[in-house]
């Protein structure tokens, strides 16, 4: 055997594919050189034929992986040819070795791999079966909520303040009792604090000062304008108009001679119009009615009637007059004076204080100055 000359891998192919066509037994250098380590031929049943011994040694000895590419070759050969000769159809043979080098691959892979059938072929439908994948998860759980009780949550109404904890689980209770929840109670809000006025800042104050500082002196300047301006509308108002003296007039009615009796002096004009009317018969032995100013010929004061003592008194420096007017006491230094008075024509007594009667120039005589009662 050492002699042996040792075959190409070529020689290997072409005895193997014979020995798989059911040709020539393979020489025994050939079948050691291609199953190193195999199953012992004296384990063959002695009836097997001896074509199908070395066969059916190659097949049985798998478990060595062969060493180079011919021995892979051999023996994916063999099995083949094995296999053809156990099922007794008919394979094709290989005709290259990358055929052979295929269908070792194939074999050999094939115990564990999965049926190609099961296996995706694309990407679309890789896809494919990871969404059904996803989708059943999805599914499983909604079939398991539908089987499992759910608790219904009823919403609590938004009450402001946060309420009691007891009261919080009465109306959960009461909510999957079936009920409608009850309102809770809300708390009441305190009235709040009435602030006081916002104090006026430092910065406003300052503003406040500066702009009244800013603004005086043009306001006043405006101010001592406008007065001056008003002063001379007013000026003008009164150079339009005409000069005159606002006083009642001279002449005026006083009543009826009926109205004074004998020995009275009325002080009804007195205030109004500064004239006594007088009734008296003392001055030369007539009834005559009269009227006198109420002006002291002393330093014109107006005296007063004294009808207790029947005459005027003047407050200022204590002179005193008669019911006629003549001066008795004190420093007046003549009568009092008389003015006119006469009837009208309604029969009334009319006074003018136009005209003016002295008794030291001898005046009270003129009829102008008195009314003789008759
Ligand atoms: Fe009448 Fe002097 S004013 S007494």
């Amino acid at each position: 055997m050492a002699d042996q000359k040792k075959l190409t891998t070529q020689e290997i192919l072409a005895l193997a594919r014979k020995k798989a066509s059911g040709g020539e037994s393979v020489p025994e250098t050939v079948a050691e050189s291609t199953s190193a380590g195999t199953t012992p031929a004296d384990t063959t049943p002695a009836t097997e034929s001896p074509a199908e011994e070395p066969a059916k040694t190659e097949a049985a000895k798998p478990a060595t992986a062969p060493k180079s590419t011919a021995d892979i070759l051999a023996a994916a050969r063999a099995q083949m040819a094995a296999k053809s000769a156990d099922t007794g159809e008919s394979t094709a043979k290989p005709t290259s070795t990358a055929d052979i080098l295929a269908a070792a691959r194939a074999q050999k892979a094939g115990a564990a791999a999965t049926p190609a059938a099961s296996a995706p072929k694309s990407t679309a439908d890789i896809l494919a079966a990871a969404r059904a994948a996803k989708a059943a998860p999805a599914a499983d759980k909604s079939a398991a909520a539908e089987k499992s009780p759910v608790i219904k949550k009823t919403p609590v109404a938004d009450l402001g303040d946060k309420p009691a904890i007891k009261d919080m689980v009465a109306a959960v209770k009461q909510s999957q009792s079936g009920g409608s929840p009850p309102k809770l109670p809300v708390k009441p809000v305190a009235a709040q604090p009435k602030l006081p006025p916002k104090k006026v800042t430092s910065r406003r104050r300052f503003l406040e000062a500066l702009a009244v500082v800013a603004i005086t002196p043009f306001a006043l300047g405006w101010a001592a304008v406008g007065g001056i301006g008003t002063l001379w509308t007013l000026g003008m108002a009164r150079f339009m108009m005409p000069n005159m003296v606002l006083e009642l007039p001279s002449q005026f009615k006083v009543g009826l001679p009926s109205e004074f009796p004998p020995g009275v002096v009325s002080e009804k004009y007195k205030a109004s119009r500064g004239v006594w009317v007088v009734n008296s018969d003392e001055y030369g032995g007539k009834s005559i009615l009269y009227a006198l100013l109420s002006i002291c010929t002393h330093l014109g004061c107006t005296p007063n009637w004294l009808s207790g003592e029947q005459k005027f008194k003047c407050p200022c420096h204590g002179s005193g007059f008669y019911i006629t007017g003549i001066n008795f006491e004190g420093p007046a230094p003549r009568p009092l004076e008389r003015v006119g008075l006469r009837i009208s024509e309604d029969g009334s007594l009319e006074v003018d204080k136009s005209l003016k009667f002295q008794e030291e120039l001898g005046q009270w005589s003129d009829p102008k100055s008195f009314v003789e009662i008759v």
